[in-house]
């Protein structure tokens, strides 16, 4: 079975990662080495890649995402909102938009690393919960455009990869 995880150098997908690999997975575990995600042609660059080196897909992690710092609204900059907009929202769409060829052959499966911040307003991280809504709202579309032969889903974590206090 094989694997593309972007974000797969990081908290999250690393764990996924690892998962993946020792159930017998091949896995293609992307970071910002292998293409900024926010350009178009990085992210379908990165797909297109995957794809040949792995032979076709069965599995597309999206857990890639940046911009998680805390700014009070009157702080938040443009840099900010597109850094928490980049990889999470327009990465994650242009991304599976174009694995979706590949998982539909494979009748694969697409997970959506989500965030509780999705549905709960966090005053000091405006940025980072409207585009973890934005991509919840992709998962539901996604999950609708690309039935029956992919299966999108996604999972929305409170903290769990994080330093403790
Ligand atoms: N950590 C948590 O407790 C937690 C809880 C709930 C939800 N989440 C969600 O899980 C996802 C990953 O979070 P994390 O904590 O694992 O973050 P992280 O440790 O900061 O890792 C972020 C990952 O995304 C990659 N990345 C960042 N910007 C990119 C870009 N422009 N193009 C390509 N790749 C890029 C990073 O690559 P490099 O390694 O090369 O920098 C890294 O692999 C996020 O969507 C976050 O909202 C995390």
């Amino acid at each position: 079975m094989r694997a593309l995880v972007t974000g797969g150098t990081g908290r999250i997908g690393s764990a996924i990662v690892a998962r993946l690999q020792g159930e017998g997975w091949t896995v293609v575990a992307a970071g910002r080495a292998d293409g900024d995600l926010a350009a178009v042609e990085q992210a379908r660059a990165l797909v297109e890649r995957a794809v040949e080196e792995l032979g076709g897909l069965d599995l597309l992690v999206n857990a890639a995402g940046e911009g998680f710092a805390p700014r009070a609204v009157t702080e938040v900059t443009e840099a900010d909102w597109d850094a928490a907009f980049g990889a999470t929202v327009k990465g994650s769409f242009f991304v599976t938009q174009t694995a979706a060829a590949h998982l539909r052959a494979s009748h694969g499966c697409i997970v959506m690393i989500e965030d509780v911040a999705a549905y709960q307003p966090w005053p000091s991280f405006a940025a980072h919960c409207a585009a973890k809504a934005a991509q919840a709202m992709l998962t539901r579309v996604l999950a609708r455009a690309l039935a029956p032969e992919v299966r999108v889903c996604g999972v929305a974590p409170g903290p769990v990869a994080v330093e403790p206090d």
